[in-house]
């Protein structure tokens, strides 16, 4: 069976089937939060070190180990999978492993529990800050459009009727405007969650004069969660937030992506999806599918999913719970696959092909009824005398 690390030496504890079913997919997740891990890590070392429960010598050698760790994780050296039971156990591990007696004092004055939570607070914040810069980047891709064919003349539509003379340029600008708010957004959840956990270990403290303040500041945090329950308590409300922000991205690319395939199709004809964005059918040798813009509009779906699953596993008493992990899947596929969605958005709007004739075809001689009638209003006719004549 796995050594456990909190295994007293007996054979005691889970194997086989129940082991497997205890790590789940733990280890596949925590490939995602193992960076995160070991830059947490070396500010415990280095807080443990300033109270003094770490030598000088400790410290350097346990700050080296893990800087190791992390350059072999990312060059592809070391790898995190069974028989590891967490991504967190692996490095105490390795630690153990590469320096022995001094390895087995990094988890001083620490849990699993708070140790997660930290890893996890730095994957949100660099995950909002990835969203934040991903909207603005598509904010600018549809500036820059409107820019250049803003003036381009379209119906505007209410209900899918047509309804009154518009331009690309509103289109185009109203969603740079929509991506505007969400980075805004995305910055403000960032900081509303940038508190510091680490310190609280298993969600009771610890009786160490732990230097909260200063592992907090050395890892960027604004500030502490002070009370040791609430910050395992908080674990999945802050993920929940997190998602919130980056569904408020999918919600408007779903309505992007639903503009741009009612757009494309030959019924509206106005625009043209760059060719690799557009699939083709297996048996309909005339299709072109603008599969790409379909799964970017089921990018919603993932994370309203995501949002679902977490809420469930969340309806739990005070204090730590192993459900817990089970909100490590949703989260950080919802973030990883929502990102690659958004990502492709500047060059998709980059190289989205307008047809004016069709779009200015498209404007009825009666869309201009309301500027009539306004214009009849202005001159003094009651509105809705203008509007009955009109
Ligand atoms: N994989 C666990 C999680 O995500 C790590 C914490 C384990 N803590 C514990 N007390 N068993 O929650």
């Amino acid at each position: 069976m796995t050594d456990y690390l909190w295994s007293k030496g007996d054979d005691r504890g889970p194997d086989g089937a129940v082991q497997g079913f205890l790590a789940g997919e733990d280890v596949v997740w925590d490939r995602y939060l193992f960076e995160h891990d070991i830059t947490a890590s070396r500010a415990h070392v280095a807080g443990l070190a300033r109270i003094g429960i770490l030598n000088d010598d400790e410290r350097a050698r346990l700050d080296d180990a893990l800087a190791h760790l992390g350059d072999a994780f990312a060059g592809g050296a070391f790898e995190l999978g069974p028989p590891h039971e967490d991504g967190h156990s692996a490095i105490e591990a390795y630690l153990t492993e590469r320096l022995g007696e001094t390895g087995k004092k990094v988890h001083t004055g620490r849990s699993r529990n708070d140790q997660v939570q930290v890893a996890l607070r730095l994957y949100l914040r660099a995950r909002l800050d990835a969203l934040d810069e991903a909207c603005r980047d598509i904010a600018g891709a549809f500036l820059d459009r409107a820019a250049a064919d803003g003036g381009l003349v379209m119906p505007g539509y209410t209900h899918l009727q047509r309804a009154v003379p518009s331009t690309a340029g509103l289109w185009l600008a109203g969603f740079a405007e929509a991506f505007i708010d969400v980075a805004g957004l995305a910055a403000l959840t960032r900081s509303w969650l940038n508190s510091s956990p680490l310190g609280t270990a298993a969600g009771y403290g610890v009786n160490l004069p732990l230097d909260r303040e200063g592992t907090a500041a050395a890892l960027g945090f604004d500030r502490l969660q002070i009370n040791p329950q609430y910050a395992q308590n908080s674990r999945g409300r802050f993920e929940f937030q997190a998602l919130s922000c980056l569904a408020q991205a999918t919600l408007e690319l779903r309505r992007l992506a639903w503009d741009l395939s009612l757009y494309a199709s030959a019924e509206f004809g106005f625009v043209k999806l760059a060719s690799r964005y557009l699939t083709g059918s297996s048996i309909m040798p005339n299709k072109t599918n603008p599969d790409a813009v379909e799964l970017l509009r089921a990018q919603h779906a993932v994370v309203q999913g995501a949002l679902t699953e977490l809420q469930a596993a969340l309806a739990l008493p005070s204090g730590y719970h192993r459900d817990l992990q089970v909100t490590k899947p949703p989260l950080i596929r919802a973030f990883e696959s929502g990102l690659r969605a958004l990502r492709l958005i500047p060059d998709l709007v980059a190289t989205l092909e307008f047809d004016a004739a069709k779009m200015r075809a498209a404007i009825d001689p009666e869309l201009h009824a309301t500027d009539a009638a306004v214009e009849q209003a202005l001159e003094g006719v009651a509105f809705r005398d203008a509007y009955r004549g009109a």
